[in-house]
């Protein structure tokens, strides 16, 4: 949506350095700037911010990224969000493509739906103050007024246009896009929240874009949603996110419960880490936006048939989500307790206890199937690996896949080359580590050094001239990437523009790897004319070797073509001058 250049134009004038300052203080180490991570808790500081190459990384958890990134992983942001948000910062605006005509109206039309409900908000929480009524229904439910302050929390008043006191143009079509009121069948506007505690759903850059509400007293619907709207997707909104930042990344794991409640209970009770789906089953987008900030994500749902039944539907949708470094795990309540009721029963012990110990996803997927399927009988066993053949194809990674094949083997006594095999999965050899690779630092790989220095060197190498290797790939893919980016771009230019490409993680490994390295550009240039220069001899070596033995093996130069024979006469020609000097 927003156009490549501009993208680029904006990491350009970003400094990274000045970005990250204001979030985390950062103190020069030569080259570059230093920090405690602010992704993962540590004293001693191993966030490292490079200014050359604009560039974040961690070598404590690894976290790494560029000034787009460190504003999606820090402030929970998506990327086009975190474009305009750094776009902002330096007072330039995201041009609208051709694609979006009519783009800019939208985002301010978008831009005074989001007014319109935060006045709907500071309305319903100074209402709030003014009822007895829903206060004491709150305190009742052992809610304090901090709890209530800090989720911005509200009282949508009896009465059937009570809204009308907030907005003159109630009856405009504006006000209908808010979801704030209803038409009825015979013309008449009225408030879609009535005489119910409200709890407002705010997203990543603090506008609020919905409303939960709860009748006080028995009634239906006990939770009124607000509907979708322009600002509202519910497949991908988390209630309670913006508050669970801070404990989110002290305890890198987000707990995911089902009920507005929950999320506020535990809040007060000192479990800060919890967010709620919106009366919806969680979506493979609810858990992507978790495990963008958080390495494992807990699931915890009522102790009942729909909260068992809503984890299952969890699992499906975490499965293609899974990444090897990341864990998800299934908490389950004892009937008829949902975390609210829970913690206030056991206390905050008790249930960290039951989140710490959460059925790991591989146990319960296991434990899913096995529900279906008799294993004490042998075509039950071969149904278990049927029935897990489309789940364990859906799985990502190698690992987590693996260890599901050991368990599947365990459980149904085929072998785990068997299982394998029915399952139609190659079996996973580990890669070799990279220590190895490193004893005898290649052509390729000192390239490619100086490349992620100043990556338009990347065009100048004679890349056929390299051997293959997973080196040489990366290196054709970066002069490609290169001739989509301006003149002199950064690493962190380079690094957007790759973003989402197949060798991202091998580029962010190789970036860490040096960050350290600050040359000079004069001696980058240097060094990679070396290096360039040593390429092309050492493939005039393998060209004459090649021709020698071709010549010896037909007893001489008629086994050679007159082409081959013309170069190679020049090549020992160079090789006789080489060794006169
Ligand atoms: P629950 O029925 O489990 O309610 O719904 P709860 O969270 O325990 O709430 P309290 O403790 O009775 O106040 C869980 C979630 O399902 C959605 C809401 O998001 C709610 O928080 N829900 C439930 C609705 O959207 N509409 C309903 O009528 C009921
Ligand atoms: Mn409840």
């Amino acid at each position: 949506m927003i156009p490549e250049s501009f993208i680029q134009d904006v990491l350009a004038r970003a400094d990274i350095v000045d970005l990250i300052d204001k979030y985390v203080t950062l103190k020069k180490a030569g080259a570059n700037y230093m920090a405690c991570c602010p992704f993962h808790n540590e004293k001693t500081p191993s966030f490292t911010v490079s200014p050359s190459k604009q560039f974040y990384h961690c070598f404590g958890c690894g976290a790494h990224g560029t000034a787009i990134g460190f504003l999606m992983e820090y402030r929970g942001m998506g990327f086009v969000d975190a474009v305009r948000e750094l776009a902002a910062s330096m007072g330039m605006q995201v041009p609208e493509s051709h694609a979006q005509q009519g783009g800019a109206e939208h985002g301010s039309r978008l831009r005074r739906l989001s007014e319109r409900m935060s006045e709907a908000q500071a309305f319903y929480k100074a209402a709030l103050k003014k009822s007895e009524r829903a206060a004491s229904y709150l305190k009742n439910r052992g809610l304090s007024g901090e709890t209530a302050a800090r989720f911005g929390m509200g009282y949508a008043p009896e009465g059937w246009q009570a809204l009308q006191a907030v907005f003159a143009d109630y009856a405009s079509p504006e006000m209908l896009a808010t979801g704030l009121v209803i038409d009825s069948e015979n013309g008449r506007r009225y408030d879609r929240f009535r005489d119910r505690v409200m709890f407002p759903i705010i997203n990543a850059k603090g506008e609020v874009i919905g409303f939960g509400g709860r009748v006080l007293d028995r009634g239906e619907p006990k939770y009124l949603n607000s509907p979708e709207t322009p600002l509202f997707e519910k497949g991908r909104e988390l209630f309670g996110l913006p508050q669970a930042r801070q404990a989110l990344r002290d305890e890198n794991c987000a707990i995911v419960v089902e009920g507005y409640m929950d999320v506020v209970t535990l809040a007060q009770h000192g479990v800060g880490n919890a967010v709620a789906t919106l009366g919806t089953a969680t979506t493979p987008t609810h858990v992507q936006k978790l495990l963008r900030q958080v390495d494992r994500v807990v699931f915890c749902f009522d102790g009942d048939a729909a909260g068992r039944k809503a984890a299952s539907r969890a699992l499906d949708n975490a499965l293609e989500t899974l990444a090897d470094n990341k864990t998800i795990a299934f908490a389950f309540l004892p009937e008829p307790e949902d975390p609210d009721s829970f913690i206030r029963k056991t206390g905050k012990d008790a249930f960290s206890r039951l989140i710490a110990q959460a059925t790991p996803l591989s146990d319960f997927l296991l434990r899913e199937l096995s529900t279906h399927c008799d294993l004490t009988t042998s075509e039950g066993k071969a149904r278990l690996v049927a029935e897990a053949k489309p789940l364990l194809l859906r799985i990502p990674v190698p690992l987590l896949r693996l260890q599901l094949v050991k368990r599947l083997a365990e459980a149904s006594g085929f072998s785990q080359t068997e299982v394998e095999r029915l399952c139609g999965i190659r079996g996973y050899t580990p890669p070799a580590p990279p220590k190895a690779a490193r004893h005898a630092p290649s052509l390729a790989r000192a390239l490619l050094r100086l490349v992620l220095q100043k990556p338009e060197l990347a065009t100048q190498i004679p890349l056929a001239q390299l051997p293959a290797s997973p080196e040489r790939q990366m290196l054709e893919t970066i002069a490609r990437a290169v001739t989509h980016l301006p003149p002199a771009p950064s690493y962190a230019q380079l690094r957007e523009q790759l973003r989402g490409d197949a060798q991202e993680r091998a580029l962010d490994n190789l970036a860490s790897e040096w960050m350290d390295m600050k040359l000079e550009d004069v001696d980058v240039e240097n060094e990679f004319h070396a290096a360039v220069t040593r390429l092309k001899t050492a493939a005039q070596d393998a060209e004459f070797k090649r021709l020698q033995a071709q010549a010896q093996q037909f007893g001489g130069m008629s086994g050679l073509n007159e082409e081959e024979k013309e170069r190679f006469r020049h090549l020992a020609h160079r090789n006789s001058k080489k060794a006169a000097t």
